[in-house]
């Protein structure tokens, strides 16, 4: 399985603790502290990084890509990746990769999320623009399943228990070469572009006399992947335009939320296990045929099919990916959305804890002050949030960067009830809504515009039949809303608010939306969620990204510990 553990600070994106200042280098964009620049701006050399394991070769596409298949087949480049696969079942000539969930590279929502998209009527302004990213695309995370099972096909093919036929013979020679952690080449790639695209979307809104701040945490891929895009976005000399924060991400540093570390919150990972065992029943007979003396299991074909989107990003096309349908990979990307829901967002008792911090900070800042949240209600870390020189305020560009799980629970605690419904073990439901590779794909991004109107904005926009029609009411006075799009699409806010007007552009006044952010520290219920005693629930039981019930004393604990009234926490 895949591990979702939640590392200390990504989920509030401020906290840090004090580094030392070192020895100004100069590097075209990279920050060094010296007696100009403080600690908290140091990007280089680099601290607390993380894991750094490189890939054991180089991609070689030109000469081992198999592409095109057949003669019939027409020729399509790869751009960089090899995406033109003939997969059985794939009748619409849909891509496959965009069935990887949190492993798809970054790619537009198809579908949207149920709105239309409306430009801004003559007259009306986007005054500030917050923006906060996935890292792009990178390879397993050192707690993955996938270098393991690697290990363990190559040693089944060097001792001789495995012999490998048919469409597994590549296996005999096949090698497990993936690094760990860093971003791949299509990962820069993916946050580079993002920041071109950001530039053309809302350049204007940088003031290019002004020095924002920007932030992201010292994880390798966190900070290469905020460096590419400002790169992207301002130029290589990006560090005359902007100041990173890299804020620590390292286990012992910062706050962290215990219960979305343990047994509670992996509801995600046991409903996805029931759905492996029905999607993948059909491949496992298939693939066990395929594996010689070997007794090839249901984990073998989870973790087969887990292999194709990473070795697709590092190198460009990967022979475990045909191996499986047009449906095995929409089961695929359904194990991930269960995965999502039940560890990281509604269906999640943690899901609104870990992702309260980063609301609590937009709410501030769109009030413009600095988070004034009491100590143990969010993951903030309140020393760095606590200035101006750490904490980006008054400012018309903002960008933060995350992770794909944190992201997931930021939704889940802004309340976006759009993405609650419930996902049964047993399949997909119908007009499912939470789709993870059209929300928290590699390189994924939301953004919230503040856009002012001269007067109300009609509800229902005139179309093409009445171009000719106002945007506006006449009757009303100058209105701020607000605006969300999540890939690149409109989430229509009014489907997750009720207070929110139903509107064509899913817009919601600002006014609105700052009332119901007010109400939502106490919602995550942040102390209980993260160290209260409750008992893990059952798929399905729990909706709103919190523990079911205040005191569900339906306990399982062992010795040692005892229940504290007051805090609900139990003490040693
Ligand atoms: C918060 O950050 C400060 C400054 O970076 C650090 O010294 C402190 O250890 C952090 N707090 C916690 C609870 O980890
Ligand atoms: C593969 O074999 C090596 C060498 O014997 C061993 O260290 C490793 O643990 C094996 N891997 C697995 C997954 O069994
Ligand atoms: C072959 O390797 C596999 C995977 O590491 C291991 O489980 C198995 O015991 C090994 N068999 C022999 C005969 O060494
Ligand atoms: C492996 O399988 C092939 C074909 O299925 C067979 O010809 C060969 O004898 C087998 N080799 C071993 C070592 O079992
Ligand atoms: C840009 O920033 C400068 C310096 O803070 C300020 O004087 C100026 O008014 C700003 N321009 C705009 C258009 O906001
Ligand atoms: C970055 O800052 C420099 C120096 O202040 C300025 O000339 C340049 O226009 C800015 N870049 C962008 C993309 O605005
Ligand atoms: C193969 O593994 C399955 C479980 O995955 C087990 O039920 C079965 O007994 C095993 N077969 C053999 C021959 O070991
Ligand atoms: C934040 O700053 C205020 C005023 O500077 C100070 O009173 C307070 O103790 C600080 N809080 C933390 C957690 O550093
Ligand atoms: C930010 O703007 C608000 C409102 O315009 C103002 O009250 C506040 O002093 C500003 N804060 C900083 C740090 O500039
Ligand atoms: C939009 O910006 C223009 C130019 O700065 C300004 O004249 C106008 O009043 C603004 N409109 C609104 C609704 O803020
Ligand atoms: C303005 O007119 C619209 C449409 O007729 C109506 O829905 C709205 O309530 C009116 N607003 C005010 C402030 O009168
Ligand atoms: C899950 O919810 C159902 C229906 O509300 C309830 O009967 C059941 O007791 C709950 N499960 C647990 C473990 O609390």
């Amino acid at each position: 399985m895949m591990s979702f553990k939640v590392l200390a600070a990504c989920g509030s994106l401020a906290s840090a603790a004090v580094l030392n200042p070192r020895q100004a280098t100069t590097t075209s964009g990279t920050s060094t502290a010296s007696a100009t620049e403080p600690w908290y701006y140091q990007t280089s050399p680099e601290l607390f990084a993380g894991p750094t394991v490189t890939g054991l070769i180089a991609p070689f596409l030109a000469q081992t890509n198999p592409a095109p298949w057949g003669a019939e087949a027409s020729f399509v480049a790869n751009a960089p990746l090899e995406t033109n696969l003939p997969i059985k079942g794939n009748t619409n000539d849909q891509s496959i990769f965009q069935l990887h969930g949190h492993l798809s590279s970054y790619f537009p929502n198809p579908i949207g999320f149920g709105s239309n998209e409306y430009p801004v009527p003559p007259g009306t302004n986007i005054s500030a623009v917050h923006l906060l990213h996935r890292h792009g695309s990178r390879y397993p995370t050192g707690t993955a399943s996938v270098p393991i099972f690697g290990s363990k096909i190559h040693n089944l093919t060097l001792n001789g228990t495995a012999n490998w036929s048919g469409e597994l013979s590549f296996l005999n020679t096949w090698r497990y070469n993936l690094g760990a952690e860093i971003l791949v080449a299509r990962g820069r790639q993916e946050l580079f572009d993002s920041g071109v695209l950001f530039y053309y979307n809302y350049g204007a809104l940088y003031n290019t006399s002004t020095k924002i701040i920007a932030r992201t945490t010292t994880q390798d891929r966190m900070l290469k992947s905020a460096e590419y895009f400002m790169a992207g976005f301002f130029g290589l000399e990006y560090s005359r335009n902007v100041s990173l924060v890299p804020i620590i991400e390292q286990d012992f540093f910062n706050m962290n939320c215990n219960n979305s570390n343990n047994y509670l919150s992996t509801g995600g990972n046991n409903a996805s296990l029931i759905w492996e065992n029905i999607y993948l029943a059909k491949a496992t007979k298939r693939l066990k045929a395929l594996a010689g003396g070997y007794n090839w299991t249901l984990a073998d074909t989870y973790n087969a099919q887990s292999i194709c989107p990473y070795e697709e990003v590092a190198f460009g096309y990967s022979q475990w990916c045909d191996l499986f349908t047009y449906e095995e990979w929409q089961g695929f990307e359904y194990t991930i959305d269960l995965q999502f829901n039940g560890n990281n967002g509604f269906g999640s008792p943690t899901g609104r804890a870990v992702g309260i911090g980063y609301v609590e900070e937009l709410y501030a800042r769109l009030q413009g002050h600095l988070p004034n949240v009491p100590p143990g209600t969010t993951q903030i870390n309140t020393t760095m949030v606590n200035s101006t020189a750490t904490f980006p305020l008054n400012q018309t560009m903002y960008l933060d960067f995350s992770h794909d799980t944190n992201i997931m629970s930021i939704i889940t605690a802004f309340g976006l009830k759009q993405f609650a419904q419930p996902l049964p073990p047993t399949g997909p439901p119908a007009d499912q809504q939470l789709i993870v590779s059209h929300t928290t794909p590699f390189a994924a991004r939301m953004v919230w515009e503040i856009i002012h109107a001269p007067q109300p904005v009609k509800a229902t926009r005139p179309t093409s039949a009445n171009a000719a029609a106002s945007d506006y009411y006449t009757n009303g006075t100058a209105t701020t809303y607000i605006h969300l799009t999540i890939s690149q699409r409109t989430v229509p806010l009014y489907k997750s608010y009720p207070q929110c007007e139903e509107r064509d552009d899913g817009w919601c006044e600002l006014s609105t939306i700052l009332e119901i952010w007010g109400g939502l520290l106490d919602q995550a219920r942040y102390d209980y969620s993260c160290n209260g005693m409750y008992s893990p629930q059952p798929a399905g039981n729990i909706t709103n990204g919190v523990p079911v019930s205040k005191r569900d004393l339906g306990l399982t604990f062992g010795s040692g510990l005892e229940f504290h009234e007051n805090s609900d926490r139990w003490v040693m």
